[in-house]
This record gives C-alpha cells, sequence and structure tokens, in this order.
C-alpha cells in the first residue's frame, strides 16, 4: 500500500462518520484533483510526492461542502464545466431529459434547429445541446448575474474544447416568470416568439420549507431551488413562456421533483392546449420530467 492509499482510507471513514454518501469514490476524486492525476493512477503517487493539502478537501467535504465545488467542476454528459459559489451544479438527472430533447432535436426535419434553455445556470443543458446537435442554436435564459458570470465562462471554455459550438450559444439576462424581458445588452427575445423548436427547462422546483441536504441547501443559489407553496411556481412560468416560444409543433421538456409528475403533467394537458403530453423517469425510474407538444400541425 502506498501512503496516499493509506490516508483515502483513513479520509473515507471520515467522510463515512460525516454522512457523505460514497465515501471512498469521493476521498479518491478529492485525492486524484490535489495531485492532478486520474482516479485510476493513484496508486502510482510516490510517498514523497503526498499533498497535505488532501486533507483540507477532506475537511471541506466532511462539513458538506459539494465535492464540485471542491475540485471546482462538474461533468454533465460530454461537458467538463466550471462551477462554484452562485452556481447550481448540474445533477445525472437532467442528463436524462437533455439526452431526450437532443435525440428529438436530431431526429427533426428542420435545417438548423432553435431551442430555447430556460433558467440555463452552468449553461450544462445548452452546451450539450450544441456540442451534440451540431446545427442546432441554442438561447440561454438566466436572471441572475452570478449564475450569468460562470456561464460565459463554460460558453468561452467549450468554444476552445469544441470549436464547432462557437456563436452559436447566445446568453440573455432575462426573467423566464416576468415575460422574458431582457436586461439591457443581452439580446431581444421577442424575435423568437413563435419560432422555436424546442423549450427545455430545468427550473426551480422545491416546495418552500421542504427539507434537503446540506450539500443543496447551503451551497446552490436559492433561486436554483425554492419555487412557491406547491413547488411549481417556475413551472408554470416556463409553462407560459413556453406557449409564446414555440412554433406549431414544438417541444416542451421540463424537470421537475419526482413527487410533481401528475401535478407538472396537469400544467401541460390537453386542457391546457398541449398535445402528446407524458411523463418520463430518471435513471432511478422515478418520475423525472414531462415532455409535451404546442398543437397546430
Ligand atoms: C435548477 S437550476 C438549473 C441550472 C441548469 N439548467 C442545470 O440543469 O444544471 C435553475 C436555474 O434557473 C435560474 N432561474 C430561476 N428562476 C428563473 C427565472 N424566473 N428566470 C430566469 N432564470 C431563472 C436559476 O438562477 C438557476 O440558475
Amino acid at each position: 500500500m502506498s501512503l496516499l492509499l493509506d490516508e483515502i482510507a483513513l479520509a473515507a471513514a471520515r467522510l463515512a462518520e460525516a454522512g457523505v454518501e460514497s465515501p471512498r469514490a469521493e476521498a479518491e476524486l478529492i485525492a486524484a484533483h490535489v495531485h492532478g492525476v486520474r482516479r485510476t493512477e493513484l496508486q502510482a503517487v510516490p510517498d514523497a510526492a503526498f499533498d497535505a493539502r488532501f486533507w483540507e478537501g477532506v475537511g471541506r467535504r466532511a462539513a458538506r461542502e459539494p465535492l464540485q465545488h471542491i475540485t471546482g467542476r462538474a461533468y454533465f454528459r460530454y461537458l467538463e464545466l466550471e462551477v462554484g459559489p452562485g452556481v447550481f451544479v448540474p445533477r445525472p438527472e437532467t442528463e436524462v431529459m437533455t439526452g431526450w430533447a437532443i435525440d428529438r432535436l436530431r431526429a427533426m426535419d428542420v435545417a438548423e434547429p432553435v431551442v430555447v434553455d430556460l433558467g440555463t445556470g452552468s449553461g450544462a443543458i445548452a452546451l450539450s445541446i450544441a456540442q451534440e446537435v451540431p446545427r442546432g442554436r441554442v438561447h440561454a435564459v438566466e436572471a441572475d448575474p452570478i449564475a450569468r458570470g460562470w456561464t460565459e465562462r463554460n460558453v468561452e471554455r467549450c468554444a476552445v474544447a469544441a470549436p464547432y459550438t462557437k456563436g452559436r450559444v447566445s446568453l440573455y439576462g432575462a426573467d423566464f416568470t416576468a415575460g422574458l424581458t431582457a436586461a439591457p445588452g443581452t439580446g431581444e427575445l421577442r424575435e423568437l416568439d413563435g419560432k422555436v423548436d424546442l423549450v427545455i427547462s430545468n427550473p426551480p422546483y422545491i416546495p418552500l420549507g421542504a427539507s434537503v441536504p446540506p450539500e443543496v441547501g447551503e451551497y446552490d443559489p436559492p433561486a436554483a431551488l425554492w419555487s412557491g407553496e406547491d413547488g411549481l411556481d417556475a413551472i408554470r412560468g416556463v409553462e407560459r413562456a413556453a406557449r409564446r416560444l414555440l412554433r406549431p409543433g414544438g417541444l416542451i421538456a421540463v424537470e421537475h421533483g419526482a413527487p410533481q409528475g401528475a401535478a407538472v403533467y396537469w400544467v401541460f394537458c390537453e386542457e391546457a392546449g398541449w398535445r402528446d403530453t407524458r411523463n418520463h423517469k430518471d435513471l432511478a425510474r422515478r418520475d423525472r420530467f414531462v415532455t409535451a407538444t404546442w398543437p397546430g400541425e
């Protein structure tokens, strides 16, 4: 055994005691980050190279700071994103909805599909679509200026890693529950009314007063989490924005909390003017997103 592997075993025990769900994996990821190696290369780190900053990272994680804030990175589909204070850490559940949208966009008989991502945060959904739907044009909306700073960094980062995404993601400082009026200098969304092929959103959806783990409640920005008494305020705002933006036959995909499948179905039901409304599950087989078509075709 190497010194580093011994320290990782001790750190994993400390993280387990602190209530971290995957303590060994997270201890290894902190060690890999601090030593600048892949997780599979940890056993090759010489004892003399052991870096005591490992224990600083373990201490932060034991205090329930998210791993992604400690490493400064989050992985989402084929993207490596910069994250930290003031931006929501993208989650694996959202990868499933994004994959659904990518499949539908690729199958569309449209030369350059137009997409709007409402509440883009780090840009995880918008940039995945730009990366995986090479002729897609993505308009990303984010109300919070601090979160927008992170989006901008990730848009630039992605343009370096995947140059064909350059110029295909536009960012707007706007509130999708308040008519999508963009802040000065951030572009005009009105031009998109009735022209959008797909609207996608992972909006805030936690009911006020619900209990959440410390990683969420203390580190994800409040604007990314809370959404009124029933958690559906922002989703109703997404519905209003989508009916304005979508062309006839355009699609909506919206993420929600596991217990909200039926309620969100009714927000997008036939009686409200939508068709083909469907509930979808995440990888843990929990209700996770709703899709529907704006009629007219
Ligand atoms: C749950 S986070 C999702 C971020 C990203 N799309 C993802 O999936 O990782 C929701 C985001 O929506 C933004 N947001 C919340 N309400 C908004 C509104 N009314 N208008 C625009 N953005 C909003 C928040 O600031 C936050 O960045």
